[in-house]
């Protein structure tokens, strides 16, 4: 038989897409999957746009498209994403992407040679994880507390192994729902420019914040232009768009544009171009003041239910936005107990050890979605999850 190429061999399965699987089975309550909730789709603005689009600009809409992305875009995601956030930038340093995860594989495929190392948040997310698996980069997690990654570790790291690039996700970060605080995102940003690596800033869930005071990005303090920012469409507007943004210096926008050519030579345009004009109409705000207090009674239902219904002994995160909730049972072992969740109390999760840099960490840790389903369902699921987590 024909061989697969020996780097498919590094590749897990992604637990998550398993878990979307399930999701599909209406009597599993999933904790596990990261979409939007369903309800707050603004499929009347989508439709409305996408008419007008079709109508008004016939066969534009569907010619092939420059790599860089629609120019619309590039300009309306300047104007309202990243200026206001105070970064300088213009349309010479963004890249449209096919999704924030394609500005992930972008940037590694531009600056890792295999064996080159990267600092990554331990937990992190999986997609980048995999990628430096496959490529044989040196993969060094970095440790993390309340505030997000800990200097003084990224200190001692970037001295040891002098890294191509830092990888983190700055603001309700994915597993953790941690935050960067924002001393720590300027002492990062000095730190790049001193020790010239690379910040790649994956921030896709800054704005889904339903408390707390905004953050500003790595990338606000970037004087030296060491950080790619990486933002999405996916969390704020729909998913399966695919739609997201990179912006960075002008010669490395220009490489992310030509390995992007060779990948799939551009964004389709009809989804960039209904990003624009939601941004253009001033639709993003509002639908931001819609999903927030949406996201923060499942959250609050999600905390309640860990507090009432969890061993007394569990530990977890409190974010202020974002999607998720980290969780630890000392001792447990949530694989195990995942699926027993799964096909004993139709509850699913994603447990924490595929999230780890090294085999073995993060056994007892788990992640809980409370974006995904209405308060009296993840209510009934932490009962449930209760049940199984006090027999463990
Ligand atoms: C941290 C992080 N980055 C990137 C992505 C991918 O987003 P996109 O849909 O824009 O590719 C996700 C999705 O779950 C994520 O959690």
């Amino acid at each position: 038989m024909v061989e697969y190429a020996r780097r498919i061999g590094r590749v897990q399965g992604s637990v998550i897409r398993e878990i979307f699987k399930m999701m599909a089975d209406p009597r599993i309550i999933s904790l596990g999957g990261g979409s939007p909730a369903a309800e707050s789709y603004p499929l009347a603005d989508i439709l409305a746009i996408s008419d007008e689009l079709l109508r008004d600009q016939g066969i534009a809409m569907l010619e092939y498209g420059q790599t860089t992305g629609y120019a619309p875009l590039r300009e309306a995601y300047l104007e309202h994403l990243v200026l206001p956030k105070g970064i300088e930038a213009e349309p010479q340093n963004v890249v449209c992407l096919t999704g924030s995860s394609q500005g992930i594989f972008l940037a590694f495929d531009v600056f890792l040679d295999p064996g080159d190392t990267v600092l990554v948040e331990n937990p992190t997310f999986l997609a980048p994880l995999n990628l430096l698996r496959k490529a044989q980069d040196n993969i060094i997690g970095l440790a993390m507390d309340e505030q997000g990654l800990i200097i003084e570790d990224l200190v001692e790291k970037v001295k040891k192994y002098r890294p191509k690039m830092l990888y983190t996700i700055p603001t309700f970060q994915n597993p953790s729902g941690r935050s960067l605080c924002a001393k720590r995102r300027q002492r990062v940003a000095e730190l790049a420019a001193e020790y010239d690596f690379v910040v790649l800033e994956d921030d896709p869930y800054a704005e889904i914040r339903f408390r707390g005071a905004k953050l500003p990005p790595i990338k606000s303090f970037d004087t030296a232009e060491h950080v790619i920012m990486l933002n999405s469409f996916s969390k704020t507007i729909a998913p399966g768009l695919r739609v997201g943004a990179a912006v960075a210096r002008r010669e490395w926008a220009a490489k992310l544009e030509l390995v992007k050519q060779g990948a799939d030579t551009h964004t389709a345009t009809l989804p960039q171009a209904i990003c624009a004009e939601f941004l253009r109409r001033g639709l993003l705000p509002a639908h931001l003041r819609h999903i927030a207090p949406i996201y923060e009674e499942r959250y609050q239902a999600l905390e309640r239910g860990i507090r009432e219904h969890f061993p007394a002994d569990t530990v977890y995160t409190r974010p202020d936005g974002g999607m998720f909730v980290c969780a630890r049972l000392p001792g447990r072992d949530m694989a195990q107990l995942n699926r027993r969740a799964v096909s004993e109390y139709e509850v699913a999760f994603i447990p924490g050890a595929p999230f780890c840099v090294e085999p073995g960490e993060g056994a007892d840790c788990f992640r809980l979605n409370f974006s995904g389903s209405a308060p009296e369902r993840i209510a009934t699921a932490c009962e449930r999850l209760g049940r199984l987590f006090a027999m463990a």
